[in-house]
């Protein structure tokens, strides 16, 4: 069987004022109602095993309750402090069975064909099973900055998965450019299967400090229910870093998988909008929304009557207490506004 973990201990600052560190968007209903999370936990079921939740313990009821909803089993591993992805991943690979074959999943993305999902993922199950962590990659539409790279080498014998012969995680633009003129890369989807076992030891390889932080995090683990806390000294020492920095651009058995279907990290305004049909004047409009003589306009507006006259290329997010109005254009600068708003108080 594959163990679902689900990685919910992200705070995405780009959907501001929706996402924010009491609420971030995997807990925000974006989609029919529903959140990213919810939604991700309906995909995981059809993989049919308990399903784990690594996030912060300021969070639990909120996971609690949304697992509860999507009438999900399994259990939560609760984060003293944010310690990025190679930290949640470790700790997650040191309380399983080793030989558990692990699916880290985003909390936060938008996976439509959920069948197309489940049999993508047991098609690398041979690949992990030999030794590699498997990746999985999508087509890219333009040069991202926000994404890993994959360049996919040699097919390996499984029939399946590739050899990954290069990882570049989020290039700068000048790099992100030049990796699609010259083709053969996908994204990083940011779903990795692997056995435990593997994902230790390529830790122990590249990043010995963390592993062992979260040895120590793991080893004074208390639980209670259905939920278990790390040990809060070990692994506040522990360093942040990402998975894919941390092990993945360094490792040399890494395999990636093509998903075919339609995926989406909602990373920005603009990718929710995408989320909604368009009208024939290019308006997306959510909740409450309405919009007169206006053109490619998004507004969400779940809690009360929003208009919009005579707009064009704006986005429009209601929230009880923020307000954001910008230009399509500007999506990808929402995160620097709200880092600048923090910095004043
Ligand atoms: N438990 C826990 N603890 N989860 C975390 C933490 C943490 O400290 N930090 C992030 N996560 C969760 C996020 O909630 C998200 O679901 C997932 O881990 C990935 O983290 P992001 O912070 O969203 O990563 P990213 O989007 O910048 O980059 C990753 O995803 C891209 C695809 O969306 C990388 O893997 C890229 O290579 C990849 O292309
Ligand atoms: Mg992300």
């Amino acid at each position: 069987p594959i163990h679902p973990v689900v990685l919910c201990g992200g705070s995405g600052t780009r959907l501001w004022p929706l996402s924010r560190k009491a609420l971030p968007k995997q807990f925000a209903p974006l989609v029919g109602g529903k959140s990213l999370l919810h939604l991700t936990l309906e995909r995981l079921a059809l993989l049919n095993s308990a399903i784990t939740c690594v996030t912060s313990e300021d969070h639990r009821f909120l996971v609690k309750e949304t697992m509860d909803n999507a009438c999900a089993t399994g259990r939560q591993i609760l984060e003293p402090v944010a310690r990025n992805t190679a930290a949640a991943m470790a700790s997650a690979a040191l309380v399983a069975d080793a030989d558990d074959l692990l699916l880290f999943a985003p909390s936060d993305h938008h996976i439509p064909d959920a069948p197309l999902f489940a049999r993508t993922v047991r098609s690398g199950i041979e690949a992990a099973l030999s030794g590699k962590i498997v990746t999985f990659g999508v087509a890219p539409s333009f040069p991202s900055t926000a994404y890993g790279y994959i360049e996919a080498g040699a097919p390996l014998p499984d029939g399946h998965s590739q050899a990954v012969a290069r990882f570049v995680e989020k290039p700068t633009a000048p790099v992100a450019e030049m990796l699609i003129l010259q083709g053969g890369y996908s994204w990083n989807a940011g779903i990795f299967l692997v056995q435990a076992r593997t994902l230790i030891a390529a830790l122990r390889e590249h990043a010995p400090e963390i592993l062992q932080a979260c040895e120590r995090a793991t080893a004074g683990a208390t639980r209670d229910g259905s939920f278990m806390r790390l040990e809060s000294a070990a692994f506040s020492e522990c360093r942040a870093e990402s998975i894919d920095y941390a092990v993945l651009e360094k490792h040399r058995h890494v395999a990636v998988v093509k998903f075919e279907g339609m995926w989406s990290d909602v990373g920005s305004w603009n990718a929710v909008a995408s989320l909604h049909p368009a009208d024939d004047a290019g308006n997306r409009l959510n909740g409450k929304a309405s919009a007169l003589n206006s053109r490619n306009t998004f507004i969400h507006a779940p809690h009360r009557p929003v208009v919009a006259l005579g707009t064009e290329n704006l986005i429009i997010v209601d929230t009880p207490d923020a307000v954001l109005v910008a230009g399509v254009g500007c999506a990808e600068q929402v995160a620097d506004v709200v880092r600048k708003l923090s910095q004043e108080g």
